[in-house]
């Protein structure tokens, strides 16, 4: 693998749909107020689409903008990797849907089902990618639609304050390394053993039928969380795996300009931030707005630090999330 080249950022780009749905709206559906939903996850709105709106829809608004600022057209595209855990269908999967819609034709178009960390995932991947030569101009896309799987009645409302819908996109190309610029570091890890923790558990190939009526007035397929277990592993994890990112990139805490956590709940950010001893001018959060967009937040967050000017050219950006799976990862750019 050429050490010459490191892949950059060369664009950013966000979507949210329109509609946006307040903690009262919420609290018409059930039993569940601004206070409580406020207190333990610090959200207040998120983005709900309407009308027969997939993940590919979100992700093509947000690609064609992450193209546009990085100055190419989608047709300069030669690699599309699409992160979600709500994909349009159950297959073929949104990445060839999004290469459809954005006419970049017979580019491949891979398709990471990593949850929360989906976005790293793909990030990792396309850097591999790029600093081997085979690919030049590569799409990671997060993009997720949680608002028609959600069970808005009592029994899941743990879940369903918590999500909403959104897209982020970037485009990363090749830079040589003396110019500094780039991934300097990407860590991956998984625990299947905490798979059932947080989890979609029907239509499952692994039941025939896959889905039954039983299936649907049990439940099944709306998301089902053990909250408190995933929270305590994430504060957990997530300093932990940018602490081995820093590391492998041969800095510091110190040297970090700018950390956005995965936007899963305001209070698992402020606890990883408190781990890790980062001043608050040194975090981006913007879940108050989104709620948690799983495999979109980070790239929403990135787009979204830039555009207010909180992050620029030059700067240490350190991403990290967990979430579902167990999936946790961290991602070191000098922007
Ligand atoms: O994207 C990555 C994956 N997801 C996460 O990282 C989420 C991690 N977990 C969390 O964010 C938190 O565990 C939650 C926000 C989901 C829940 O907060 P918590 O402080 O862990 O609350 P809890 O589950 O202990 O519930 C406390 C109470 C319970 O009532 P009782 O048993 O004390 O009577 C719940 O039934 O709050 C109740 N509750 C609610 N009340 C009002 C649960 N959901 C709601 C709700 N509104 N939406």
């Amino acid at each position: 693998m050429g050490t010459d080249i490191k892949a950059a950022v060369l664009g950013a780009g966000m979507y949210v749909p329109p509609k946006v749905v307040t903690n009262d709206d919420l609290a018409k559906l059930m039993t569940t107020s601004d206070e409580w939903i406020v207190a333990r996850t610090g959200i207040k709105t998120r983005h709900y689409v309407e009308g027969e709106t997939g993940a590919a829809d979100l992700a093509y608004e947000a690609s064609v903008e992450a193209c546009r600022n990085a100055g190419i057209e989608p047709g300069d595209l030669d690699c599309i990797v699409f992160s979600t855990l709500s994909p349009d269908y159950n297959f073929p999967g949104s990445g060839v849907l999004l290469q459809a819609r954005l006419g970049a034709p017979g580019v491949p178009a891979i398709d990471i089902r990593n949850q929360c960390s989906g976005f790293i995932y793909g990030l990792s991947t396309a850097d591999a990618f790029i600093r081997a030569g085979q690919y030049r101009r590569v799409l990671v896309v997060g993009s997720e639609v949680h608002s028609t799987g959600l069970d808005f009645s009592d029994r899941g409302r743990d879940v369903a304050v918590l999500f909403g819908d959104g897209a982020g996109a970037v485009v990363l190309g090749p830079i040589a390394a003396d110019e500094g610029r780039g991934v300097l570091a990407t860590r991956l890890h998984s625990d299947g053993g905490g798979a059932k923790d947080l989890w979609v558990e029907a239509p499952a190939s692994r039941y025939n039928p896959r889905l039954t009526h039983e299936m649907l007035d049990a439940g099944k397929h709306y998301p089902a969380m053990n909250g408190k277990k995933v929270f305590v592993n994430a504060v957990r994890a997530m300093p932990t795996v940018v602490g081995e990112c820093l590391a492998g990139a041969g800095l510091k805490i110190g040297d970090i300009d700018l950390f956005i956590p995965h936007q899963a709940n305001l209070r698992i950010c402020t606890a990883v931030q408190e781990h890790l001893g980062l001043s608050d001018t040194k975090v981006f959060n913007n879940i108050q707005k989104y709620g948690n967009t799983t495999a979109a937040s980070i790239p929403i967050a990135v787009c979204e630090a830039q555009r207010e000017g909180r992050l620029k050219r030059g700067d240490l950006l350190c991403i990290a999330s967990f979430g579902s799976g167990y999936t946790w990862a961290a991602a070191l750019i000098r922007w």
